[in-house]
């Protein structure tokens, strides 16, 4: 997979292509989200927890920074660094822990991360486009080890 360009015309299509997305994965992946303040990166993660059979409603980390579900066919992690002010904050929080127990982590606001975020990440760009908002999934580096 080199890249993927989706549109998303509501908030249930984002969660759809999430969904889509997440029956794909294996465990060991790790998702960066891109995008601005309310561009759908919370409802995206949803629907990737919905795919791995997890029940419970997927609830931004804004403020506990880090969620975990252990429900489904692996782990989901899912961080959102947006307060996060030193990247050293991480380690506390149990980032390399999570980042190699093979379960699947999301990342919102992975900026946040500095230098440590891994080298094999898949990346989804969530963009504001007309009335919704346009989707694109790539796998970096392109032939990488968690490559689609
Ligand atoms: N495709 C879409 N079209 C229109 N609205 C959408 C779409 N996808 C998500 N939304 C809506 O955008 C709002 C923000 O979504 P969400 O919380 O997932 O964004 P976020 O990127 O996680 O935001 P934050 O940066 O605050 O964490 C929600 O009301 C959600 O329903
Ligand atoms: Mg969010």
């Amino acid at each position: 997979m080199n890249m993927e360009h989706h549109y998303a015309a509501s908030p249930a299509e984002t969660v759809a292509l999430g969904e889509a997305f997440g029956r794909r994965l294996s465990g060991g992946e790790v998702l960066l989200l891109d995008g601005d303040l309310g561009a759908g990166k919370t409802a995206f993660v949803s629907g990737v927890a919905k795919a791995l059979g997890i029940a419970s409603r997927v609830t931004s980390p804004t403020f506990t920074i880090v969620n975990r579900y252990t429900t489904g066919r692996v782990p989901l992690t899912h961080f959102d660094l947006y307060r996060i002010a030193d990247p050293e904050e991480l380690f506390e929080l149990g980032w390399e822990e999570y980042l190699s127990d093979g379960g699947v982590v999301a990342v919102e606001w992975f900026r946040n991360a500095g230098e440590e975020l891994p080298e094999n990440y898949i990346l989804i760009t969530l963009r504001y486009q007309d009335e919704g908002r346009s989707i694109t999934i790539q796998s970096i580096p392109p032939e990488g080890e968690t490559a689609l």
